[in-house]
């Protein structure tokens, strides 16, 4: 398509520049909002142009670094190539890049790992600082100078919002035909200002198909042509399928409990290949007619539209595959009846996840006996990504699943642990877990019955006599018979694990 087809604004066609130029244009010391969420939508060639100026003003000896806000993850060429020339001084609020994750457990990167409906409150209320530039990849612009969203949403109404710049990225890479899928609502305030969300079903819409900007702010307009990160998912492996039929099975006592209705209530899916084989086998099971509330819409979320088991679903963004990001691309019109992409202050809003009842499925490194989860640090101190929308989703979500194979490294660090080296989610947001080995119902259990349930359904063999033995000696002692430990043993398997690599 050409530059007058997608960027129709003429005004706007005046600010075209090179990537190298719009770069130069980002000062150092500057808070910058990207878009990008979950690899998609993310500005694909300014922040690269920005790392080569980075270079040449450390070859300088000059100190050259910026604080980057975003949606969620991006990708390589972004947070990888500012990670890689240590261009990043603070980064919020997730990530999910190796460099960056290096940089972070190195010391070299600060970062805010924070609930993801968060973010544009606090954004709004000055807690990051001012925001200074905003990097927003769009797919096109209209005439009268409205921006059409990319295939995510994220916190880009905020970025444009609050920043004094902004800088655009058209990608023609994009599908045109993204363009009437999204709804950006305007309506959102602080106290004592704020209003009810109007929203009672995942599909409905009450905003705008467009964000606002103010022509004078934007600076510079970059066309690119690039596809998403689109990462591939593995095809699910024998433990993801065993946790997705444990769920499955759950989910037809329930239906058949009336705990449950016929088409479930609105999903919410969370990232990673078990959340994927979830899905793929929902796709196969007996439930028809599903939605889905969620942030992310990953291939097994749109293989389920098509096949008509999941009649309609709400995000923030797509986080697809080479070959589902084709599917979509050929045949957008079908799937821009079934799909809204939102802002994430909506799609991760707290008030909408519990009216919905939504139910929440989202993976964890670790769960201890009593239920409490690490979603987001290896053995205490090293972050791996971050809590993303797992929080919002688990406190408000109807049902609160959190899944994981029951051991991890080949076998030598069970996720059942007595004591999480890290919490993220507490015993009280979590009411089912399940591992390849089967599923714990929490629900209406007093703690020490939510261990013995959690270490026989969840816990791997291998590691549940050691786990009795701790349960049934901390029982012993008599410190207290609420929620049993031994001080001086509930974090012993970590450091067993650091010590001698076997916990
Ligand atoms: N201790 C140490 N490492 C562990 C571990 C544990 N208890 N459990 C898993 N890991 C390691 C795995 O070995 C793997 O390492 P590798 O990449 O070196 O192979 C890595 O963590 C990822 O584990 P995997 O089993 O592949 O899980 P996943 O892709 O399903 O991701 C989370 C699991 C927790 C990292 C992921 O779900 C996440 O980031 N969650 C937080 C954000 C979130 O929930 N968002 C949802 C809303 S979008």
């Amino acid at each position: 398509m050409s530059t007058e087809s997608r960027i129709r604004c003429p005004k706007l066609r005046q600010r075209i520049m090179s990537a190298r130029d719009a770069a130069a244009l980002i000062p150092s010391g500057v808070n910058v909002g990207m878009s990008g969420f979950t690899g998609a939508g993310y500005p694909k060639a300014v922040p690269g142009a920005l790392a080569e100026h980075i270079r040449a003003a450390q070859a300088r000896d000059e100190n050259f670094r910026i604080s980057v806000w975003t949606g969620a993850s991006t990708a390589p060429e972004l947070d990888g190539a500012l990670a890689e020339v240590n261009g990043i001084q603070m980064r919020l609020p997730y990530q999910s890049d190796p460099l960056c994750r290096q940089k972070i457990n190195d010391g070299h990167m600060e970062y805010m790992d924070i609930h993801l409906s968060h973010v544009a409150q606090h954004a709004w209320s000055g807690f990051y600082g001012k925001l200074d530039i905003a990097v927003i990849e769009v797919v096109g612009v209209t005439e009268d100078g409205r921006l059409i969203p990319s295939s995510s949403v994220g916190n880009n109404k905020t970025w444009i919002d609050q920043a004094d710049k902004v800088i655009l990225e058209v990608n023609h890479g994009q599908s045109a035909g993204l363009e009437g899928m999204h709804d950006i609502y305007y309506g959102t305030a602080l106290p004592p200002r704020r209003k009810p969300i109007p929203l009672t079903r995942p599909e409905e819409r009450f905003g705008e198909k467009y964000l606002i900007c103010p022509p004078e702010k934007i600076i510079a307009v970059v066309e690119t042509n690039a596809p998403d990160r689109n990462s591939r998912f593995s095809p699910p492996d024998e433990n993801s399928q065993r946790i997705a039929n444990h769920l499955l099975d759950f989910f037809s006592r329930e239906v058949e409990a009336k705990r449950l209705p016929p088409e479930l209530l609105p999903l919410q899916s969370g990232v990673g290949n078990i959340a994927n084989a979830v899905m793929a086998g929902l796709n196969e099971g007996p439930f028809n007619n599903m939605t889905a509330f969620t942030e992310v819409l990953q291939d097994g979320m749109l293989a389920m539209l098509k096949s008509g088991k999941l009649a309609k679903a709400s995000a923030t963004a797509f986080s697809l595959s080479p070959e589902a990001n084709e599917e979509l691309a050929n045949n957008i019109d079908f799937y821009r009846d079934r799909i809204v992409l939102r802002s994430q202050e909506i799609s991760n809003h707290p008030e909408v996840i519990r009216r919905l009842g939504v139910i929440a499925l989202n993976g964890m490194i670790e769960a201890d006996i009593y239920g409490n989860v690490n979603s987001t640090h290896v053995m205490a101190s090293r972050i791996m990504n971050g809590i993303g929308g797992s929080g919002d989703f688990a406190r408000n979500g109807y049902l609160s699943v959190f899944m994981t194979p029951s051991t991890a490294k080949g076998g030598t660090i069970s996720t059942i642990v007595p004591m999480v080296s890290h919490v993220d989610h507490t015993e009280h947001d979590v009411q089912i877990v399940v591992t390849e080995q089967g599923l714990a119902d929490l629900r209406g259990l007093p703690p020490r019955q939510r261990a013995l349930n959690i270490i026989e359904n969840c816990a791997h063999p291998d590691f549940r006599p050691q786990l009795r033995d701790y349960f049934e000696r901390a029982c012993n002692s008599k410190r207290g018979m609420h929620t049993p430990h031994l001080l001086n043993e509930a974090l012993s398997w970590h450091h067993r694990y650091e010590a001698f690599g076997q916990m």
